[in-house]
């Protein structure tokens, strides 16, 4: 008797996340369907699934995070895994071992997953090369930043509805930014125009290519915007100074009520955090509940991480 089989579309892609340029539509829309039945478990009183009970997830983080590495860890506990948090710094690392040393000592300890954030551009698509478990990238150097993509897809989605035919502003430091990488392939691939507003000197050079406008001018690149989603500047990885001074760029890329009103009259705010407040936003509109979404996009990246913990962890 033939067995019923689910078709879903990541089930015959290579099981890793490495970032939103290899993700199809289809993929992308999948993610986000499973993620938002986990908003409503995350709501819930009892929040813990066996999904993923079995399983041994690896959280190794080379740089600093808060949120992204909560996230990771929580999801995988909802779902039932054994999940170790590693904190890099303290690791041998500090000895002198190389990543590959370092995958190759976790990989013979068999995890299933193992969740990296790495300072540079591509280590998790080289770990994936290494290791016979499912990688999914948690931030790569100014590459990608997937789950970050998708979480905000999710917060997106879950206010106005759809994707599709929105303007989204991204504006600060994109030559800098993995958020604003991952966000223009998303936002772009799910049907919405996207504008990218920074400083020339952290306007990288041939960003047109990747299907955005680019502005120099706060008023110009934020007209008829639904969506402003905010960066940090990522001073880790300036070698250099790109800037006469933060307040100088306060005054013209902070994002203040004044500046917001050259968006749309219902525009939302949106930030990956962590903020600098008084740098690229305003301390009293980074809380403003009527129109910032920070709290809800932390929110649902418990839910994203949720998602792509369950499809992509076979
Ligand atoms: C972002 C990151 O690490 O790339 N933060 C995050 O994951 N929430 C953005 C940033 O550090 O500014």
């Amino acid at each position: 008797m033939a067995t019923e089989k689910k078709v879903t579309a990541i089930k015959n892609t290579p099981k890793h996340l490495l970032g939103i340029q290899n993700l199809s539509v289809l993929e992308a829309k999948e993610i986000l369907t499973e993620a938002k039945f986990f908003i409503k478990l995350n709501r819930g009183s009892s929040k813990k699934l066996d999904v993923l009970r079995g399983k041994t997830q690896i959280n190794l983080f080379f740089e600093p995070s808060t949120r992204t590495q909560s996230s990771f860890d929580l999801a995988g506990k909802r779902l039932g895994a054994d999940v170790m948090t590693m904190n890099m710094s303290n690791s041998a690392l500090k000895k002198g071992e190389t990543l590959i040393d370092t995958a190759m000592t976790l990989n013979a300890m068999h995890p299933d997953i193992i969740v990296i954030r790495h300072q540079d551009s591509g280590a998790p698509n080289l770990l994936s090369q290494k290791v016979n478990c499912t990688v999914i990238n948690a931030g790569d150097g100014r590459r990608e930043h997937p789950t970050q993509a998708l979480l905000d897809a999710l917060t997106i989605i879950n206010r106005k509805g759809n994707i599709e035919g929105l303007k989204i502003a991204i504006c600060g430091d994109i030559l800098h930014s993995r958020v604003a990488r991952s966000n223009i392939y998303l936002m772009n691939m799910l049907g919405a125009e996207v504008n990218v507003i920074a400083p020339k000197t952290l306007m990288p050079r041939g960003i047109d290519n990747l299907g955005v406008k680019s502005f120099t001018d706060m008023k110009k690149g934020l007209d008829g915007c639904d969506i402003v989603m905010m960066l940090r500047l990522q001073n880790e990885r300036m070698q250099g100074s790109f800037l006469p001074s933060k307040r100088e760029y306060y005054e013209f890329f902070g994002l203040t009520p004044e500046k917001l009103k050259f968006a749309k009259k219902d525009a939302l705010l949106m930030h990956p955090g962590p903020m600098n407040r008084g740098v690229e936003i305003d301390t009293k509109l980074a809380d403003d509940i009527n129109v910032s979404l920070v709290k809800e996009q932390v929110e649902l990246g418990v839910a994203v991480r949720m998602a792509c913990l369950k499809l992509y962890c076979k």
